[in-house]
């Protein structure tokens, strides 16, 4: 997606130093076989949530490693997100930032920082209100994440459509001034 690899984050060093032992699990790396926001898969939304939080920590000065960290892992959970059996009864959206977090905690020591992002990064859907600025920042670039995936994804979606359309419209109307009006 134009979007996703316009970030850079593959040749940012001081990124990878953050992440680069968390992008090395399988665990992480299976999370590209899930479907994100319709158009997305999940890895490419973690990335793209925890390099843009990323950067804008390094910026204001903040904890950019605890950021990137837990930006990268907020939403490690493997299940589609239709396969209603697989969360608990207070649904996808309460429920999928603790099992991320429960995930996380099986694959790296997590601080209370980043326990605090993962868990309240859906923050407006739920009532589990930041605690730290960190965790604002990974909250806020989800939510641009998502509208940008889906809209990205909606475009694409429309103008393959359109091309569609177009093609076949041109066929009918070449075919219509070879042939003629088939009706009188
Ligand atoms: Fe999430
Ligand atoms: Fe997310």
């Amino acid at each position: 997606m134009a979007f996703f690899t316009r970030l850079n984050w593959q040749t940012d060093q001081d990124y990878l130093d953050c992440v680069q032992d968390l992008l090395d699990q399988e665990q992480v790396q299976s999370l590209a076989d899930f479907v994100h926001h319709n158009y997305s898969n999940r890895l490419e939304h973690s990335l793209t949530v925890s390099y843009r939080a990323f950067c804008l920590a390094r910026k204001f000065g903040l904890d950019k490693r605890a950021t990137a960290r837990a930006g990268l892992l907020h939403d490690l959970f493997f299940y589609q997100v239709w396969q209603k059996d697989q969360y608990g009864p207070k649904g996808h959206l309460y429920e999928h930032p603790r099992i991320a977090l429960a995930n996380a905690k099986k694959l790296t020591h997590l601080s209370d920082l980043e326990e605090d992002i993962i868990l309240k990064h859906m923050w407006g859907a739920t009532r589990d209100v930041p605690k730290y600025a960190e965790s604002w920042l990974v909250t806020l670039m989800d939510k641009e994440a998502a509208m940008l995936e889906v809209s990205t994804g909606f475009y694409q979606a429309s103008k393959g459509l359109s091309i569609r359309y177009g093609n076949a419209l041109a066929s009918l109307a070449v075919s219509f001034f070879i042939s003629g009006p088939k009706f009188k």
